[in-house]
């Protein structure tokens, strides 16, 4: 993981790429000059990311899942990050940990069709306290990094068309919008355009 060190590093803010026994671990301070570190999810984290998405879901405006669709299961929860683990060169959950809390999450997953197994989807979200600070900009460096580092060649995700933060942190890292699905996630009362963004990797 030595190019995910070297190519973090490069980003807009430093931070300190090291190697653990659980993969690649960053350490970095947030705007305000508070430390925190994104890693590898373990099984142990299984209740904390069912909380990270259970508040992300809450949020509608935000990302696709509703509440019930997020399973409240954590053993299963765990099983599920114990298979991750051991299939990381396909599947990447990590977290953001800061001041003894897990604030934030990605999940990047390679598309699971043998002709487009050099392209990775991501999704990731923070909790709003940890929003506006620099930090998802870290987290979508990490995840560019790890998948060019392991040779994937792009990075798309999905971002609803009113979430003009997401697409802004977006555009900042060098993703493009490339094409969207008219009218396609209700929120609140209207209908929003899904948008697919992507980043080729060189
Ligand atoms: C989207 C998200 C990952 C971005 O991470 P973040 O840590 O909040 O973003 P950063 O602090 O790194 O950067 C925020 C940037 O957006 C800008 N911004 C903030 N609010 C904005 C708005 N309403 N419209 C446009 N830009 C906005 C900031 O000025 C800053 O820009 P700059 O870096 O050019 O100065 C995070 O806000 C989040 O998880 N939100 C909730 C869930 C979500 O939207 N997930 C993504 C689903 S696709």
């Amino acid at each position: 993981m030595i190019g995910l060190a070297r190519q973090v590093v490069n980003g807009p803010k430093a931070g300190v790429a090291t190697v653990s026994s659980h993969g690649s671990t960053l350490r970095c301070v947030d705007d305000a000059g508070v430390e925190f570190v994104i890693r590898q999810a373990r099984p142990s984290d299984a209740g904390a990311v069912g909380d990270i998405l259970a508040e992300l879901a809450r949020s509608e405006d935000f990302i696709l899942l509703s509440p019930e669709e997020i399973g409240a299961d954590v053993v299963r929860r765990a099983e599920d990050l114990a298979r991750m683990e051991k299939n990381s060169v396909r599947w990447h959950v990590a977290i953001v940990e800061q001041a003894g809390g897990i604030v934030g999450m990605l999940d990047l997953r390679a598309v699971p069709l043998k002709k487009c197994d050099h392209v990775m989807e991501l999704g990731l979200g923070l909790v709003a306290e940890a929003t506006d600070r620099g930090i998802g900009t870290q987290l979508i460096l990490y995840a560019l990094a790890r998948a060019r580092d392991l040779g994937y060649r792009k990075v798309r995700l999905f971002v609803i068309a009113c979430n003009d933060r997401a697409r802004h942190v977006y555009r900042k890292v060098g993703f493009e919008e490339t094409g969207r699905f008219i009218d396609e996630v209700r929120v609140g009362d209207g209908i929003e355009d899904l948008i697919v963004m992507e980043k080729p990797l060189q």
